[in-house]
């Protein structure tokens, strides 16, 4: 089992690096250098990286292997944040194909001017330096989908990783509309991700797989429009896919206000309870 965060465990099952995609194999490369400890989670790595490296880079996946997903979710005119964008492509790709109205966030002020720059002609498509654990600039209710590919992993890598992930996924529940989707594109297995996804009590959760590496459709393994179906802990998707499966998970947690009235008022008696 992976762990997770980025890292590899000490004692990860072997893999052929003829199958590891190019991120797995540099933070293989990294994660045996003595400089790659909680890296991904300070800014001034991110800076550094992003001065040294202008990329552009993808994490995980690209737009292109990811558009059929979007198009169940999400619609061409809707209010997007793609958060912790980097030098991806993902935010031009999105515009190009059609999507009207893209927002990306960074916390590295390096790689945001970089990327105000290069699109400064595109007036779909809006680059803003900005902490995803602090979006107060945003409205609540505001976007009607949040995308994140990688980002809540690089927090995951850092000091006080619970904490901060607790309050990015606050901030992302609360800028969302009620309906709108936060989609997760992320290395972390079901054991590593769906408790913390869960604490908020904010949102249903689909969860879709991808192979690692791009195949040709007839190749494909999973379906990717196609959710599996996701038990209370998580563990059906072992053995649906097996464990040590070379794909990547993308949850898409559907924003509902009746699970937070719900969660409100089943929170009221306990509190009550406690003052008496
Ligand atoms: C693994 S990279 C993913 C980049 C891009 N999303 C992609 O798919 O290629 C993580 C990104 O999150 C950004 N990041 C890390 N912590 C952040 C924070 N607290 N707020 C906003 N962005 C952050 C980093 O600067 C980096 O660009």
């Amino acid at each position: 089992m992976y762990c997770g965060c980025f890292c590899f465990p000490k004692q990860r099952p072997f893999i052929s690096t003829a199958t590891l995609t190019e991120f797995e194999l540099e933070t293989e490369r990294e994660m045996s250098s003595s400089t790659a400890t909680h890296a991904y989670g300070e800014p001034s790595y991110w800076d550094q990286r992003y001065s040294e490296d202008p990329g552009p880079f993808d994490w995980y996946q690209k737009y292109k292997t990811l558009a059929p997903l979007f198009d169940v979710y999400i619609r061409r005119s809707h209010h997007l944040l793609v958060v912790g964008c980097g030098n991806s492509t993902l935010g031009e790709e999105l515009v190009s194909d059609g999507y009207l109205d893209v927002v990306n966030i960074d916390i590295s002020s390096v790689v945001v001017e970089a990327m105000q720059k290069k699109h400064e002609d595109k007036p779909e498509l809006k680059y803003i330096k900005m902490d995803v654990r602090d979006m107060s600039a945003f409205e609540s209710s505001s976007f009607d989908a949040v995308i994140d590919k990688g980002t809540l992993d690089s927090l995951m890598c850092g000091q006080n990783a619970h904490h901060n992930t607790s309050k990015m996924l606050e901030e992302v529940g609360r800028i969302l509309k009620d309906n709108g989707v936060y989609i997760l594109i992320t290395y972390g297995e079901p054991s590593y991700r769906l408790h913390l996804l869960k604490e908020l009590q904010l949102w249903t959760i689909n969860l879709h797989v991808i192979d690692r590496m791009e195949k040709n459709p007839e190749q494909r393994a999973w379906e990717l429009t196609k959710p599996l179906p996701l038990s209370k802990d998580g563990n059906s998707i072992a053995d649906i896919i097996g464990s040590n499966a070379e794909v990547h998970y993308i949850y898409v947690c559907i924003k509902d206000e009746t699970l937070i009235r719900q969660a409100n008022v089943n929170a009221k008696p306990e509190a009550e309870e406690s003052r008496s």
